[in-house]
Order: structure tokens, then sequence, then C-alpha cells
């Protein structure tokens, strides 16, 4: 008994002498987040004005009712320089009224407010990093009344990944203030394997350019940005996917749905892709200026709720015939989602006999058969229609670059 009340004493001592062990913020990011980020299109060159527009239209278009939510301000929000005190310090001409006042308006919308940084000396774009001054940009942020941070990896030298996000982790932790925390390191040193208790999301690639299978150099720092089709293979999915799950995802960038050279059909596999993989679904694109075929895909209720499914199972590439790659997603309540696509210049022809079929996910351990005793019933979500069911073979056309998407259910 003296033994059990001196280690008990020694134990309540010591928990009072150790500080609260840090974490990421729980319950963030049960689902792929959902928003609208400024890099896609307007680069560094974004402001007050601008960022209002964006959280105007955001709602008027009814983006917050289909599950979008935050409003992110990439690089470029800063000013050159930090205060005396070493402060970060909004860009006085974009932002004169700072970062609390955008945030206070975005709030009044009902949305959230996202800022970028990064964890070297200098943004990829040359601003002030956060190396240094973790804790003091951590407090920041909570006093602004920031929801979201995405955290870069440029100007990072010898920096430890790891032990990088994780000091930033702590420090937002510690500011107290629940802030989703966005991992960019662009899959460099394997976020996959080490990030699940230290951001929400972890980007697997460098950036994605709006073309759907090209790569672009840029001569200018030797580096490639990469088209849809290249960030879907840059990594083994099956590796990416057995480490995603509720509150962790792998981000396959913001995306460039109506954006550039990317066609109608191009723009829905791009769209169904990423929602298939349950990537964070953040918009890049002009929300003011967009064409009512983008907003149909973006607001497309039953692609998003693929993405948003509570199972939280990433997809996986089930198999290909011919030119059709053949998407499969485990889905709540023993439904499954397939993406059919055709990722090819010309026409291919479907015809899916679903007779006798086993699909498997081995990681998870799901399965389904489809046989005359176990028929399910086949939407087609981009046309938003039952097709019929599984007893008879799934027949389409599909045209370049295009998907067709389904969901079965019982
Ligand atoms: C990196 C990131 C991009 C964007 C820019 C900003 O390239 O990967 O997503 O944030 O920096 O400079």
């Amino acid at each position: 008994m003296k033994n059990f009340i001196y280690y008990f004493g020694l134990c309540m001592v010591l928990s009072l002498l150790l500080p609260v062990q840090a974490q990421k913020f729980d319950n963030l990011a049960k689902t792929p987040q959902m928003g609208w980020n400024s890099w896609n299109t307007f680069s560094v060159n974004i402001n007050e004005q601008l960022i209002k527009e964006m959280a105007d239209i955001f709602v008027n278009l009814g983006l917050n009712s289909v599950g979008y939510e935050y409003i992110l301000l990439d690089d470029g929000w800063m000013d050159m320089q930090r205060d005396k005190d070493g402060n970060l310090v909004p860009h006085p001409d974009k932002f004169p009224n700072g970062i609390k006042a955008v945030a206070d308006y975005v709030h009044s919308k009902g949305l959230k407010l996202g800022l970028y940084n990064c964890a070297g000396t200098k943004t990829c774009a040359g601003y002030p990093g956060s190396r240094g001054h973790e804790y003091q940009d951590a407090l920041k942020y909570a006093e602004w009344g920031v929801d979201y941070l995405k955290y870069d990896w440029c100007n990072t030298g010898e920096l430890n990944p790891k032990e990088a996000y994780i000091t930033m982790r702590d420090a937002l932790y510690a500011a107290g203030r629940p802030i989703l925390f966005s991992i960019c390191e662009w899959g460099d040193n394997q976020p996959w394997q080490w990030a699940q208790d230290v951001g929400h999301s972890w980007r697997i690639s460098g950036d994605i350019t709006a073309c759907f299978d090209c790569i672009e150099h840029h001569e200018e720092g030797d580096w490639n940005s990469w088209g849809v089709m290249k960030i879907l293979n840059m990594r083994d999915n099956n590796m990416l996917r057995k480490s995603a799950g509720i509150g962790h995802w792998n981000d396959m960038d913001m995306m460039e749905v109506g954006n550039g050279t990317l066609t109608f059909h191009e723009n829905q596999s791009h769209f169904a892709l990423w929602a298939m993989l349950n990537s964070p679904l953040v918009l890049g694109n002009d929300l003011r200026t967009m064409s009512s075929d983008v907003l149909g895909i973006i607001t497309n209720k039953d692609i998003i709720a693929l993405n948003q499914d509570t199972l939280g199972l990433q997809g996986f590439k089930y198999t290909t015939l011919g030119t059709i790659e053949i998407w499969a997603k485990p889905l709540s309540n023993g439904a499954w989602a397939f993406c059919f696509l055709n990722h090819s210049e010309n026409l291919a022809e479907l015809n899916f006999d679903w007779n006798n079929v086993t699909i498997k996910d081995e990681l998870f351990g799901y399965e389904v058969i489809f046989n005359k005793n176990n028929v399910f019933k086949i939407k087609d979500l981009f046309v938003g229609k039952n097709i019929g069911n599984t007893k008879t073979p799934l027949k389409a056309i599909l045209g370049k670059n295009q998907v067709l998407v389904v969901r079965v259910d019982k």
C-alpha cells in the first residue's frame, strides 16, 4: 500500500511537471476537406477584394450546401518582411485591413479561412517562411481566426521533414485553435509513412498543371508540374491507400477542373478520380467566371458523396480492359463505386459483364460478388439516373478521356 501511495504520488507530480502531450487536432477532416484555393488561378496575385468576392460567389452558387467549406489563401498573402518583433505581416496593399478582417468576413458567410506558409526560411514565392518562428506564427493564425494551414517545403535546406512538420503541428496545437494541417512536401519524403498523426492530409506529388496527361517543364528552377493522369500514376496506389483513412488523406493537389486545356470529359474524369481517391476536393478555378458545365461537375452530389463516404476507403484500380481502366471503391452499407475511364485519344466500347465477377479489396478485406443471386442496382452518377442492374452487361461508348461513373447498391 505504501508503495502504491508513493508511485501514485510520483505519477501525479510528474504529470503536473510534464508538458501536455502535443498532437494534431482530432475531429478535423473526418472526410477529405473541401474548399477553394487561390494558387492555380491567381498565383501570388490575391487581395482582400478578390477573396471576399470568392466567398460571396461560393455561397451564392451554393458550394457550401454541397460540402465545400474552406477559402484558402495560398502563397503571396504576406509582406516581404516580418515586423520588428518577428511577426508575420499581411501584405499592406493586398490586405490593408489584415487577415482577421478577411477571416471575419469569411466566417460571417458560414465558411472557414485557410492560410499558406512554409517550413523553410522562405516560401516558394520568396515570402517569409516559418522556420524558427513556428510557435509565434501559430499564435498569430489562432489570433486571426484561421482554420486551416497549408505548409510547404521550399527553402528547407537540411531540415528533417518529419521533425519540421511535427514542430508546426505542435505549435498549432499549443496555440489552441483547431486548425486543419495540410502537409505539402510533394511526397518527396514519403509522408504516407509518417504523417498520419502529424497532418490531416499530405501532398503526394509536385504541382499539378491544367492538362490531362502532360508534363510541363519549368526551366527556371528546373522542376516539373504534372497533368491529371501523371499525378494519378505517380505513386503505387496500394502503398498510398494503405496509409490513408479517416482524418488523414492523400492529397492529389488542388484541382484544375475548369482550367487550361481540359475538355468537358476531362474535367469530369479529373473530378471523379479525385473523388474516387479520397483526395481533398479543393477547387482551383475562378469561381466567378466558370461555365455552367463546370459548375455542374463540381457540385455533383453523387460524385462528392463517393469522396465523402464515411467508410473512408481510397479507391483502387481493379483492372484495365483495352484502353479502359476500371477503378473501384468500397462504400458504406455494402455499396460500391466504379469509375470506367477511357484513357485514350479514341472512342472505346465498354461492355462489362458483371456476372460472376468478384472484386476484392485485399488491403481492407472488402469483397463484392455479382451473380444472379446477388444483383445490384446501378446508377450513372454524371447522368444522374438509374440504369438497370447487374444482371445485364454495362454497355457504353466512351469518348477520349471520358469516364462512366456508377454506384451499385442493393
Ligand atoms: C508550391 C506548392 C504549390 C503552391 C506554391 C506556392 O509549389 O506545391 O501548391 O502552394 O508552392 O508558392
